[in-house]
């Protein structure tokens, strides 16, 4: 059998090489290169805490250090490739660090497993760029209150995609803008119950050497140390959670972009999208697609789908480390490029489009949005509200079969329905008025 240890990081105790099938099956295909960053940060952080429990001396740990450092530039600079001969990260980093510093690159691994070594990288990782989704939210919600406030004008609130009561479009808009903030904070919280370093928990069981595990969690950014080894290195909860802040994320994306789909469509016309975020038909020449918001309404499955796969994936497993984890890597990952390119480009469509308030005003006029307020008219004159609803109610039948607006009756026509149906509603239920009544003015 050929020398296992130039290829990977195990080989004693095996008589034979590993199968083809068993190479490829069980590798990662060099999905994980974004490790290589987090796993050489874990691994310097891991040479200095040996150096200051004189595990390593300063030069063994200077010349460690240097090499680490060394190959992620070669990796970076494309000089040094992570390709499928490598297992894993793990394998790449330490096999590259051994043939780059010799013998001493043997001492890296020393009171250290992969598996407190994989769920160090990966928390790195969810909690660098679980910081870039929250800062890119961060981002969105300062466009949507600069556009909010450049649109206090009318339109038409729904219930049930039925036009229901006026609102404004700076207020509809600011109804997203609480769902990002609130994502935002969820994120944090994802941020805050990770924060805790699994180095040190080793492959399941600690280490009998005289390590430092407060030294690396501080050197790191954690507040300290995982509790429990067990649970230290086969805790994926923060995978799941930040992939569900960013699912949740998803969703409210999606009931955004299928807005703009509605609101671009000839149908309302309410807004018009920026060029740059649509696209044309190979087939009409007339045809201006909302493509950009559609694929963000479109690959919200995918990260629905990859949370399930994570929750699915720890369902039956033991404690502690199970291989079966390697499979959070992909489905945080394209979760995560997913969420962040969707909220940078609704950003974008937000910031760019072109609302039309004329054809917003019109839509408010037809479908009796102020009926809610002829009622409260009435009440306001004594009528019970469930009296005044019938009443009502009746009075938009009449205005359908006449195809008139309530504010279109005349005195003869309103007096007709109530006495208290007085000339003076007119202005009780214009739109702009009933915009200035009772809690209403929150939304101007
Ligand atoms: N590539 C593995 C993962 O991503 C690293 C840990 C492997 N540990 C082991 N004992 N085989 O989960």
């Amino acid at each position: 059998m050929a020398d296992a240890y130039q290829t990977h990081l195990w080989g004693g105790r095996f008589k034979e090489d590993e199968d083809a099938w068993m190479e490829r099956f069980n590798g990662d295909n060099c999905a994980t290169a974004w490790l290589i960053e987090p796993d050489v940060q874990g691994s310097v952080a891991h040479v200095e805490m040996q150096v200051e429990c004189g595990m390593l001396t300063l030069q063994e740990g200077q010349i460690l250090k240097e090499g680490l450092a060394g190959i992620l530039a070669d990796y970076k600079a494309g000089a040094l490739p992570y390709t499928s001969d490598y297992e894993d990260v793990h394998t790449f980093v330490e096999l590259n660090l051994i043939r780059r510093v010799g013998d001493v690159g043997k001492k890296l691994h020393t009171a250290r497993s992969r598996n407190d070594q994989v769920n160090t990288d990966m928390k790195l990782f969810v909690r660098d760029t679980g910081r870039g989704v929250a800062g890119r939210l961060a981002h969105f919600c300062a466009t949507l209150e600069q556009v909010a406030a450049k649109y206090p004008c009318i339109m038409p609130g729904y219930t049930h995609l039925q036009r229901a009561q006026v609102v404004t479009l700076k207020y509809h808009l600011l109804a997203y803008k609480e769902m990002m903030e609130r994502d935002r904070r969820r994120i944090g919280n994802a941020l805050n119950l990770l924060d805790q370093c699994p180095l040190g928990c080793g492959a399941l069981a600690g280490t009998t050497h005289p390590i430092d595990r407060e030294f690396t969690a501080q050197r790191l950014g954690f507040s300290g140390p995982c509790k429990n080894f067990l649970d230290g290195v086969s805790d994926r909860d923060y995978v799941i959670e930040m992939t569900g802040a960013y699912a949740m994320t998803m969703m409210h994306l999606s009931r955004m972009a299928e807005e703009l789909v509605l609101w671009s469509s000839a149908e309302f016309g309410f807004i018009t999208l920026d060029d740059r975020y649509t696209t044309g038909s190979s087939i009409m020449p007339q045809k201006k697609n909302a493509d950009g918001a559609e694929l963000v309404r479109g690959r919200t499955g995918h990260v629905y789908g990859n949370l399930l796969t994570l929750l699915t994936m720890m369902k039956g497993l033991p404690l502690a480390y199970n291989k079966d984890m390697q499979e959070d890597k992909e489905a945080y990952y394209s979760s995560w490029q997913i969420v962040s390119d969707s909220i940078e480009g609704m950003d974008r469509m937000i910031a760019t489009m072109t609302p039309h308030p004329e054809a917003m005003a019109a839509a408010v006029k037809k479908g009796f949005l102020n009926a809610t307020e002829v009622a409260d008219y009435l009440v306001k004159k004594g009528m019970p509200f469930r009296d005044a609803h019938g009443l009502v109610g009746r009075m938009v039948l009449y205005c359908e079969e006449k195809g008139k607006a309530i504010e279109d009756l005349t005195d003869e026509e309103l007096a007709g329905f109530s006495p208290l149906l007085e000339p003076d509603v007119r202005s009780a239920i214009d739109y702009d008025a009933i915009l200035h009544m009772g809690n209403k003015k929150e939304m101007l």
